[in-house]
């Protein structure tokens, strides 16, 4: 069993602790708690249309999204492997995207602070975005996607991060955002002004789907990558 201390690097007050002697000969695992409590990597995932829209309304299964782009998520969401997601867009998916994948299905349908298992691979959630992150990251998660709706896209983006003072600075550590060439003129906004605020667009390799692409560019629009500024 380690022993976990939240401390600097002298050892000398805890040997008593030890017995006594040299501290340092001893046989001791020092876990710092940061680096117990590490949260996975964030990932938010989305599509939105040339004029900055999610969806056409809450029901919106999403046939504007070229098929390119469907593909490119399902890779990219199984590279990831989890998947944190709001009931009402769950209960929109077809059922091939639950396969080879953990799903995280936001929902205050269970009590506040709980997990709740629902199949193998299906879980629900009632947690505080930065609680569940933490608590993930203690069961050796290391990455996850946010992959919508509205709701949860909002919740982690705005929420703020434990132990900063409570600023809202927000969990998302880069995103992924497929700007389809299409117009809904109405719908559900993505926030777009937000993200231009807080983060910085980065050129990387991993918005194409395949070598040959112009980074980010599909037959249907452009992928962008962005990471926190
Ligand atoms: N373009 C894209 O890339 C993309 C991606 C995903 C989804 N979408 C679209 O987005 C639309 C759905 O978005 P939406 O905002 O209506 O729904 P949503 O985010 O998918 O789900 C909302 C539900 O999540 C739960 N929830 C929300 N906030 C919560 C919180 N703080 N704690 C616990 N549970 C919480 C509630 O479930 P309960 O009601 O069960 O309590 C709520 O009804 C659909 O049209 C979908 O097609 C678009």
């Amino acid at each position: 069993m380690p022993v976990i201390i939240n401390t600097h690097q002298d050892f000398s007050d805890i040997k008593a602790l030890l017995g006594g002697g040299d501290a340092n000969k001893n046989k001791v695992n020092v876990i710092s708690v940061q680096e117990q409590f590490k949260r996975p990597k964030t990932t938010m995932i989305s599509a939105i249309s040339k004029d900055g829209f999610i969806a056409k309304d809450a029901n919106d299964k999403l046939r504007w999204v070229p098929k390119e782009d469907q593909l490119w998520f399902r890779k990219k969401t199984i590279e990831i492997g989890h998947l944190i997601i709001g009931k009402k867009t769950f209960d929109i998916l077809p059922k091939k995207a639950l396969e080879h994948r953990t799903y995280w299905v936001y929902t205050r349908k269970i009590d506040k602070g709980h997990v709740a298992v629902l199949d193998e691979n299906i879980y629900l959630v009632n947690m505080e975005p930065a609680e569940f992150l933490q608590y993930l990251g203690k069961k050796g998660t290391k990455h996850v996607a946010i992959v919508g709706g509205k709701a949860i896209y909002d919740l982690f983006l705005h929420s703020a991060s434990l132990g900063r003072n409570n600023q809202k600075t927000g969990l998302i550590d880069e995103i992924y955002l497929s700007i389809v060439n299409h117009t809904l003129q109405t719908g559900i906004k993505f926030d777009l002004d937000f993200v231009q605020k807080h983060f910085i667009e980065v050129k990387s390799k991993d918005v194409a789907d395949s070598e040959s692409r112009d980074l980010g560019k599909f037959e249907w629009g452009e992928r962008v990558k962005y990471v926190r500024k």
